[in-house]
C-alpha cells in the first residue's frame, strides 16, 4: 500500500517491505509520541492554569508506580526497534549461500561490473529476477556507494579492501542506481541502471555480445603472467601454499593465529602478503602492490575460488568464524 505514494521507490526486492515495514513503524511511534506529549502539554498548561493569586499548588512527592510506566514502555519499544533492527540487519548482511557473485569496481566516476562469465557492463547491471545475487566491492580511488533504492540496499565502497551487499530482485524491470557517498566533481553523475531480467532474457544477454572470456580465466592468466603458479604449486610442494580448495577455509598463521580464507584474506595477500603468512612457509612473497589494478584483482579472486573440490561463493567481509560444531550425540556412552 505504501508503495502507491510517490514519496517511496518501488518495492522491488526481497527485503524491500521488511525495511518499509520498520521504518513506517518508526515514523508511526515518533508521531504518536510526539503528538501526545504537546497535546498533553497543551493540555496541562490550560488545565492547571493558575486561576487566582492566592492558588498554591499542592507539592507532589512522585509515584514510584508512575516512573515504571515510563520507564518500562520507553523499554519495550525501544527492544522491539532493536530486535526488528537487527533482524533486517542481518538478513541483508548475509547473502545466501546460493547467491550469484559479480564483481564492483567504483572510480571516479563510474561503475565498472564484471560477471563470473566475463562480460563487463559500465553503469549497467543486468541480473535475473528471483536469483540471488551478490556484489563483491572495491574502489580504485575513493569512497563511493553503491546504492539502488528500489532494493533498499546501500553500501560504501572503498579503495583498499572489499565490501559486499546481496539483493534479490523480485519483478523484473530497470531500477535507479546512485552513488550515495559523495566522491567528487561529478558524483551526481555517477548513476546507472539495474536491468531485472527473466531467466531466460538474462541468458540471452549473456551469451550476446562479445564472446569472452570467464572471470576466472582471466585470473588464471594473471596467475601465470605473475608467476603465481612457481611458488603455488598444486602438488604443495612450492615456496608458498597450494591454493586448491583453501577458499573458504580456516587457516593457521605463523602467529599461531587462525583466520578464514575470505576475499579481503586473499587480497591482502597478493597486496601485502607477509602481513599474514600462513604457518609453516617462509615469508619470502613480493608485494603486487602497483602491478595488478582491482579488475586483475577481482579475477585472480575469481580464480582462485574457482579451483579445488569445494567452490565457495559464500563469504562475507561480514562474515565471522564460528565456532565448530560439536556433535553431541558422539558423547554419549
Ligand atoms: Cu562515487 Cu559519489
Amino acid at each position: 500500500m505504501w508503495s502507491s505514494l510517490p514519496l517511496f521507490p518501488e518495492q522491488a526486492s526481497t527485503v524491500a517491505k521488511d525495511v518499509d515495514s520498520l521504518y513506517i513503524f518508526l515514523i508511526a511511534i515518533t508521531v504518536f509520541f510526539s503528538l501526545l506529549i504537546a497535546g498533553l502539554v497543551i493540555f496541562f498548561a490550560i488545565r492547571y492554569r493558575r486561576r487566582s493569586e492566592v492558588e498554591l499548588p499542592e507539592p507532589i512527592t512522585g509515584s514510584t508506580k508512575l516512573e515504571a510506566v515510563w520507564t518500562i514502555i520507553p523499554f519495550v519499544v525501544v527492544m522491539v526497534i532493536f530486535f526488528w533492527g537487527a533482524r533486517i540487519y542481518f538478513t541483508i548482511s548475509r547473502s545466501p549461500a546460493n547467491a550469484m557473485p559479480i564483481y564492483v569496481v567504483g572510480k571516479q566516476w563510474m561503475w565498472k561490473l564484471q560477471h563470473l562469465e566475463g562480460q563487463r557492463e559500465i553503469n549497467e547491471l543486468h541480473i535475473p529476477v528471483n536469483r540471488a545475487v551478490r556484489l563483491i566491492m572495491s574502489s580504485e580511488d575513493v569512497i563511493h556507494s553503491f546504492y539502488v533504492p528500489a532494493f533498499r540496499v546501500k553500501q560504501d565502497v572503498l579503495p583498499g579492501r572489499y565490501t559486499s551487499i546481496w539483493f534479490q530482485a523480485t519483478q523484473p524491470g530497470e531500477y535507479h542506481l546512485f552513488c550515495a557517498e559523495y566522491c567528487g566533481t561529478k558524483h551526481s553523475g555517477m548513476i546507472g541502471k539495474v536491468v531485472v531480467m527473466e531467466p531466460t532474457d538474462y541468458q540471452t544477454w549473456l551469451s550476446g555480445g562479445p564472446r569472452a572470456e570467464s572471470m576466472s580465466a582471466m585470473g588464471q592468466n594473471l596467475f601465470q603472467t605473475f608467476s603465481c603458479h612457481n611458488c603455488h604449486r598444486s602438488d604443495g610442494k612450492g615456496r608458498g601454499p597450494a591454493l586448491e580448495g583453501i577458499y573458504g577455509k580456516a587457516v593457521k598463521l605463523a602467529t599461531g593465529q587462525t583466520v578464514i580464507i575470505d576475499d579481503n584474506y586473499v587480497r591482502e595477500s597478493i597486496l601485502n602478503p607477509l602481513a599474514k603468512v600462513v604457518g609453516g612457509y617462509a615469508a619470502v612473497m613480493p608485494t603486487f602492490q602497483g602491478q595488478i589494478n582491482e579488475d586483475g584483482l577481482s579475477q585472480i579472486l575469481a580464480y582462485i575460488k574457482s579451483i579445488g573440490p569445494q567452490a565457495v561463493t559464500q563469504n562475507d567481509t561480514m562474515k565471522r568464524s564460528e565456532p565448530a560444531p560439536t556433535n553431541k550425540k558422539s558423547l554419549k556412552p
